[in-house]
Order: C-alpha cells, then sequence, then structure tokens
C-alpha cells in the first residue's frame, strides 16, 4: 500500500511562509528534508513549485497541483485534482505532500505520516499549516535540537502515525 506522509516545518504559532518563501533558514531541517524525500515523489501546491529557487527538486518525482497546468514548466508533472495525484502516483510507493498551506488541509485527510519540524518562535506569516487533530495521530519519534550559530531557533522533529491506520 502506498504510503503518503506530510512533511512540514511549523512554527509555534503555526506560521509556515510568508510573500512565498520560508520563514527561516535552518540547515538540520532541509537535511531532513532532503533525505526523507529523496528517491521518492513530492506533491505541491503551484505557489509552492513556483517558490523553489531552482525550480524542481533533483532526484525525486515533482508533482505540482495547479488548475493552470500549462503555466507548470516541463520538469514536473501536473494534477488538477487529488483524483489525478491518485492515478499519477499510484505506482509509487512513498508519497510526501510538501506543501503549501491548501495541499497540506487536504492531505491531513489522506496522509498516514506526519514529519514535523516545530520551530520554537511565532512569527508574522500570510501562510498558516492548518490545525491539527491530534486525537487522530501518534506520535511516534520526537528529537529536540537548540539554537545554534547555524539554526536562530530551537526546533523540534515529531513524526507521527495516525492511529487505526490499517
Ligand atoms: N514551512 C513549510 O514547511 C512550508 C512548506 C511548503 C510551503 N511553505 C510556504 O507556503 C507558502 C505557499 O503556500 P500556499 O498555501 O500559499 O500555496 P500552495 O498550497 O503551495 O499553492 C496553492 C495553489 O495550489 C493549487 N492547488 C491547491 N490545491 C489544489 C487542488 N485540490 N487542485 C488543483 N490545484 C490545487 C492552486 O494553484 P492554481 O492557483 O494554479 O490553481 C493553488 O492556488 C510559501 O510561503 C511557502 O514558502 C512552507
Amino acid at each position: 500500500m502506498k504510503n503518503i506522509s506530510i512533511i512540514a516545518a511549523i512554527a509555534d504559532n503555526y506560521a509556515i511562509g510568508k510573500n512565498n518563501d520560508l520563514l527561516w533558514r535552518l540547515p538540520n531541517d532541509m537535511k531532513r528534508f532532503k533525505e526523507l524525500t529523496q528517491g521518492h515523489t513530492i506533491v505541491m501546491g503551484r505557489r509552492t513549485f513556483e517558490s523553489l529557487p531552482k525550480g524542481a527538486l533533483p532526484n525525486r518525482k515533482n508533482v505540482v497541483m495547479t488548475s493552470m497546468p500549462e503555466a507548470i514548466g516541463t520538469n514536473a508533472f501536473v494534477c488538477t485534482s487529488w483524483e489525478e495525484m491518485t492515478d499519477l502516483t499510484e505506482k509509487d510507493p512513498d508519497v510526501y505532500i510538501i506543501g503549501g498551506a491548501s495541499v497540506y488541509e487536504d492531505a491531513l485527510s489522506i496522509a498516514s505520516r506526519m514529519y514535523l519540524t516545530w520551530v520554537h518562535a511565532d512569527f508574522d506569516a500570510d501562510v498558516y499549516f492548518p490545525q491539527i487533530d491530534f486525537s487522530q495521530w501518534e506520535e511516534v519519534s520526537r528529537k529536540d535540537f537548540p539554537a545554534d550559530e547555524k539554526h536562530p531557533y530551537s526546533y523540534t522533529f515529531v513524526d507521527y502515525i495516525r492511529k487505526n491506520n490499517e
């Protein structure tokens, strides 16, 4: 069965982005993102795709959700609905939903795993992660990291699996 995972970095106040960019640069979080997603399929909204500085992320099947498929170049697959996304990724064993907010909102009901990085600060933002019903999720791993010279904020990697996920 296919594993659909949400991967996101979320501030304490649920902020995730502003001006179509991230709110922080946390090298360890980027490293974890790369390690988890490399070799797999990543699914994102059109705005997140446009925010990637070098376009499609290498060594991954990039899938972009949009109502305007003609606006996306040839380096990414395009889906205009979740049904299309499901068809396109049917044979992919691991699919990572990488944002942004509207895509996360829909994915919360279909994902079986979440890999979240909680960034311990509040941010002024224009995009927020949707509220999470934690009664649906079991925490399976947690690792805290202090702020340091490369990481201006302390942060925590927390992995969750959906409860009663058979
Ligand atoms: N902190 C994090 O982990 C994280 C992760 C990802 C992104 N971000 C940040 O989040 C922000 C971008 O997120 P966003 O919420 O503004 O935009 P987004 O979710 O990346 O993109 C929204 C667009 O995706 C398309 N879309 C969404 N659902 C669809 C569906 N069911 N069917 C067809 N198309 C669909 C639509 O594109 P069309 O308008 O083309 O139809 C919609 O306008 C940026 O600031 C980015 O840096 C943060």
